[in-house]
């Protein structure tokens, strides 16, 4: 997700002063902007925008099915790629592992929490992504925060893709590094970039899948841009590990990139997994170094040890159930196909991210609530998650699925009447 602030200043009331203050301290006080006046007043400008975001409780969730409010959707918008978040056998793990070794892990890893299920995670995973390490986060927000708040000095150079993660942008924030993007996978311009400042330290750092958009990174040229620039590239692969690769090793794997060429890798365990987590993969010296000064590594509970059990479970049978990508790379075909013959405003990916741009973000929330009186779920995207004018229906596909669900979405969609205009602008 693309970090954009959409918060303007607000001005906003001073507080009210309590009576029997001394002038000085009153008129210091009745200076002092209320913070949560603000927050209420930015809630409702988002509000009148018609941009509020909105939560939605899910009560059961089984496959690729959610019941929410009494009714039954077809979920078209999970991460749940390969259909592994309700495999029996990762329950199983997690419930045998959670009889032996509790709930909570009780520390932070460097304190007493780091546990043998954690540490055969960490094997397994660098292990599959054919790095000499691996390093386990809670979340991947805190990976990418840790990573690069432990490499980049302040001042020094974040060049990162337009389109990159709102985690991976904050990072260079929390490192108080320069951040320079570039427009959206132009290697020219993060050339330029980085001749920016050529001589301090930099770091090049992309989604390997674009979360938003589903296409691919151009990753060997840029591998060979920060060998030339003798720049440290990172890429952060939420989205490829899983789905990409021989065996699901991810983007990176694909384009054919070692440990050289690529340095820090990071993925989720959250998404292609169906599980929660992340790792940093990399060099002995990387992950020694990131045990050191990675504050997200360090100050926070490790993961709960049961959950690492399982999500071993997960990075083995997504490694040698080749069928699930297969029957993914299957269903996106079929979906991508469909939409080409309906003129569908289809976004080119060849991942199992499949927006459909329709621009207003009116439209986009127009035809999401359309589809769900359908009984499909797809929820719409909008500013500032993605740019003005971008709002789109953000349709994931998973190896869940069935050809006939793909189906139901078409007819679904082709009953709203979404081609494309003769010019190929969506109508
Ligand atoms: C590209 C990318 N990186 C990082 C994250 C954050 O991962 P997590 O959900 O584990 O915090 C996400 C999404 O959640 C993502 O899409």
């Amino acid at each position: 997700m693309p970090w954009k602030s959409s918060r303007k200043p607000t001005r906003c009331t001073p507080a009210s002063s309590k009576p029997n203050q001394p002038a000085a301290v009153v008129r210091a006080v009745a200076a002092r902007p209320d913070l949560l006046q603000r927050l209420a007043v930015q809630t409702a400008e988002r509000a009148q925008a018609q941009l509020q975001r909105r939560l939605r409780t899910i009560d059961t969730c089984q496959g690729p099915f959610v019941e929410s409010g009494g009714q039954q959707l077809l979920a078209f918008c999970s991460n749940d790629y390969l259909g592994l978040a309700h495999d029996p056998r990762l329950v199983a793990a997690l419930k045998t592992a959670g009889d032996e070794s509790g709930v909570g892990s009780g520390s932070a890893h460097l304190i007493c929490g780091h546990r043998r299920e954690h540490a055969a995670l960490e094997e397994a995973l660098a292990e599959w992504t054919g790095r000499e390490r691996a390093l386990l986060f809670s979340t991947g927000y805190m990976a990418n925060l840790g990573v690069i708040q432990a490499l980049l000095e302040r001042g020094e150079l974040c060049v990162q893709d337009k389109l990159n993660h709102a985690c991976l942008l904050d990072g260079a924030q929390l490192a108080g590094a320069t951040l320079k993007r570039y427009p959206h996978a132009d290697v020219d311009a993060a050339a330029r970039q980085l001749h920016s400042n050529a001589d301090g330290c930099a770091l090049l750092a992309t989604d390997g899948v674009f979360s938003m958009d589903g296409d691919i990174a151009p990753l060997r040229e840029l591998a060979a841009l920060c060998a030339s620039e003798r720049t440290s590239l990172m890429v952060d692969d939420a989205h490829g590990l899983g789905v990409l690769g021989e065996d699901g090793a991810g983007s990176v794997a694909e384009a054919g990139l070692s440990e050289t060429d690529v340095p820090i890798l990071m993925a989720t365990l959250g998404k292609a997994l169906g599980c929660s987590g992340a790792f940093v993969a990399g060099s002995a010296a990387l992950i020694d170094g990131l045990t050191q000064f990675a504050r997200t590594y360090i100050y926070t509970t490790a993961m709960p040890p049961a959950l690492a059990a399982a999500t071993h479970r997960a990075v083995e049978l997504a490694r040698s159930e080749h069928w699930r990508r297969d029957k993914l790379n299957v269903l996106l075909r079929r979906f991508r196909t469909g939409a080409a013959q309906l003129g569908l405003p289809l976004m080119p990916s060849r991942t199992a991210i499949q927006p459909l741009m329709l621009g207003d973000a009116q439209r986009a929330l127009d035809t999401s609530r359309a589809l769900e009186a359908q009984g499909l779920l797809a929820v719409a995207i909008r500013p500032p998650t993605v740019p003005h004018g971008q709002a789109r229906l953000r349709i994931t596909l998973s190896a869940a699925h069935e050809e006939a669900h793909v189906d139901r979405l078409l007819q679904a969609l082709e009953s709203l009447r979404l081609g494309a205009s003769p010019t190929g602008a969506p109508v």
